[in-house]
């Protein structure tokens, strides 16, 4: 079939919106007829040319929320007509990873979806018979995509698309990152560095979680007061006294809980650092550039602080996700200031513009 889909043609370029050919779904996949999808730093990196393992021509997006319009064979696990959520980071259900509560990084494709082919290696997506690679496993800059059953979470029909595709990448991941990395105790305080989707989500994890105090620090006024709205209970502005801010607000001691959402390693070292003595555990999830480093003094692990890395917020995608947009549907997350700005597949390379101008938190893309 035949339909539109934004293609980077070249590193640097703004992506071109064009009809591209889309074959059905071979066994094992779906056919998902996007409704919305939100736009990410991870696209613009891979757009720019700055990640090295990106690849051109490809279709960018991986923040997709749509339906099922038809499966190929052997699917059990969807229906023409389920509302899904895309997932980079798949679910099989079967290999080593997947059996072990302690994981959400699931191997069964990992090879194939980092060179950009679906799982048998090859592309469903062309333009006069030359493969287009698939993005991220998800390709959802675009009116359609087939993706592998294990790469689609089943969620609630209630849920509004426009607010089930943020669960597809940052949102998850902060939440997660509080709920499942860290699982914050109740009474406990917890400091997010960085406001953006990750650090916003995990302000609302800790909230969730029921910690009594949660500091959000950020370089933003604007991104602060958003914390404010999903539960953070100080906000700082970030500057060189940030640290010894901290400290004075635990008294002395640093908090039970740090989180990392920006990407930058000098904050990643403060989060450490702003981590309490005898039990702190910092969360990392932002993502370094490559080549950088984590600085750690040994005797802040010495005297009992502990580091946790999280992807995806440590959240198995097909079961999940549909429990974080649950929750979202009962009320306990409001996601309204999340989208900022609802766009057309057309106007992708402006969701670009928005995100450079930190515009907003996400532009969303609805399609028609
Ligand atoms: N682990 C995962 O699975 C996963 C998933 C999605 C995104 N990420 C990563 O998480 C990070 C955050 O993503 P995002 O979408 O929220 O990004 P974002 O750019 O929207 O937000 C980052 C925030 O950090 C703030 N910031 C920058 N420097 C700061 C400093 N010195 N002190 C305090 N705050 C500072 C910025 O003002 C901004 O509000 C990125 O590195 C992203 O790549 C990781
Ligand atoms: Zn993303
Ligand atoms: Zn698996």
């Amino acid at each position: 079939m035949k339909m539109r889909a934004a293609v980077l043609e070249q590193f640097g370029a703004p992506l071109s919106v064009q009809e591209v050919e889309l074959a059905k779904p071979r066994a094992g996949e779906v056919l998902v007829r996007l409704a919305a999808c939100g736009v990410c730093h991870t696209d613009l990196y891979t757009a720019s040319g700055a990640d090295p393992s990106g690849y051109a021509p490809t279709v960018l997006g991986h923040e997709g929320a749509g339906v099922v319009e038809r499966v190929g064979p052997d699917v059990t696990l969807l229906a023409p007509g389920d509302h899904v959520v895309t997932l980079f980071s798949p679910q099989c259900g079967e290999c080593v990873h997947c059996l072990d509560p302690r994981t959400n990084l699931c191997l069964a494709i990992r090879e194939q979806q980092n060179q950009g082919f679906l799982p048998d290696g090859s592309t469903r997506i062309s333009r006069d018979g030359e493969p287009i690679r698939h993005f991220m496993g998800c390709s959802t800059f675009a009116e359609y995509t087939v993706m592998p059953e294990i790469a689609l979470a089943k969620v609630s029909p209630e849920a509004p698309f426009e607010h089930a595709c943020l669960f597809a990448c940052g949102l998850s991941t902060g939440l997660g990152a509080a709920i499942n990395t860290a699982a914050v105790q109740p009474g406990a305080t917890c400091v997010v560095f960085g406001a953006g989707m990750v650090g916003l989500g995990a302000v609302a994890g800790c909230r969730l979680q029921g910690a009594e105090r949660i500091a959000c620090v950020d370089l933003s006024p604007e991104r602060l007061e958003l914390a404010r709205g999903q539960g953070a209970t100080d906000l700082l502005l970030a500057g060189a006294n940030t640290l010894e801010e901290i400290l004075e607000m635990t008294g002395g001691f640093g908090a039970d809980f740090t989180f990392e959402a920006t990407g930058n390693v000098a904050v990643m070292r403060q989060a450490v650092e702003a981590a309490r003595m005898g039990w702190g555990l910092c969360t990392v999830a932002g993502v370094a550039g490559k080549g950088e480093t984590l600085d750690v003094v040994p005797r802040f692990l010495i005297t009992g602080r502990r580091i946790a890395g999280s992807s995806f917020g440590g959240v198995k995608g097909r079961e999940g996700v549909p429990v974080l947009i649950e929750r979202y549907l009962a009320g306990e997350i409001d996601l309204a200031p999340f989208v900022s700005h609802r766009i057309g597949l057309e106007e992708v390379n402006r969701g670009f513009e928005l995100m450079e101008a930190k515009d907003g938190i996400r532009s969303v893309i609805e399609f028609a």
